[in-house]
């Protein structure tokens, strides 16, 4: 059973409206963690909020010894995390979850994000390199293409209002880029009906996919079975599996997408 660290902020900015970028020092677990695994973290007093508030790891900062985390304010939890200011501490549980299975072999992979669900994608992009394509889903402003383009050559941006990139969804990239290039794997974290689709196209074109699924989340290590969502079994039958533990990271084939 792993222990809460008490983490020290070093740097907590917004990068763009609502989205922060948090960074926390700890050492040992920048050596630690693996993309696609959280952070539950306590945000607030004793009590209130009671539940601590999963957030990924976005990537590591391995000279610094630091972890950086990207979140979009929602509600009370996330404000608090906000106010945080460098030298402040937080009640950090993780890493948790299983992450995304990195297979060092694979010649070419994809991997697209949409929205906030492109923070967790960060770091595997860096294990990829040059051998991403790494495509990045925005309604309107974008962020961490920065970050993203020091660990790919090959980064393409969508805008939903055409602001900048290709104007459309950021599937349409995938589904053409799928058609031109043989890819080993796709990852891929975003929104639900986004997920779906990158596993539609995965699917009609034959490549293995791995998606990052959300869950609202209470204990976050297993126990309360809060976050349980039904998966296909490879014999047909269904199987509950839980977020936090068995994910939050499946096989695509496996979720069961219209529940
Ligand atoms: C494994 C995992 C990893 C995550 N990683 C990130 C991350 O890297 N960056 C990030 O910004 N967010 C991430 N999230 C979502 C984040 O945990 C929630 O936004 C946060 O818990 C909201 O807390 P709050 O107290 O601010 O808002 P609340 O007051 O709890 O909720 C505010 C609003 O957000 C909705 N909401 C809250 N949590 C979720 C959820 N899990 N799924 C869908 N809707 C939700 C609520 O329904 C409500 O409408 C992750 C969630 C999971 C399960
Ligand atoms: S949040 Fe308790 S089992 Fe997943």
């Amino acid at each position: 059973m792993k222990e809460p660290k008490v983490l020290q902020v070093i740097e907590n900015k917004p990068i763009a409206a609502g989205i922060y970028s948090l960074e926390l020092y700890h050492h040992a677990l920048c050596e630690e963690v693996l993309p696609g695994q959280f952070f539950h973290i306590k945000c607030g007093g004793d009590k209130f909020p009671l539940l601590r508030r999963p957030i990924s790891l976005s990537y590591t900062k391995r000279e610094k010894g630091a972890v950086v985390l990207i979140y979009r304010v929602q509600g009370q939890g996330t404000e608090f995390l906000s106010s945080r200011r460098p030298g402040d501490s937080l009640d950090v549980l993780g890493p948790l979850g299983s992450g995304f299975e990195v297979n060092r072999q694979y010649e070419r992979v994809a991997i697209v994000g949409g929205g906030i669900g492109i923070a967790p994608l960060v770091e595997l992009a860096g294990i990829y390199g040059d051998r991403a394509a790494v495509f990045a889903g925005y309604r309107d402003e974008t962020f961490l293409l920065k970050e993203l383009q020091e660990r790919s050559a090959d980064v393409r941006a969508a805008t939903e209002d055409g602001s900048f990139g290709y104007g459309g969804f950021v599937t349409d990239l995938l589904l053409q880029y799928l058609k031109e290039q043989r890819t080993d794997m796709v990852f891929a974290c975003g929104p639900k009906p986004m997920l779906k689709t990158v596993a539609k196209i995965c699917r009609e074109n034959s490549v293995g996919c791995q998606v990052s699924l959300e869950e609202r989340m209470a204990c976050g290590v297993g126990a309360c079975l809060g976050c349980s969502c039904a998966v296909n079994e490879r014999d047909g039958s269904l199987q509950y599996k839980r977020v936090c533990k068995d994910g939050p990271v499946f096989r695509a084939e496996e979720v069961c997408w219209d529940e």
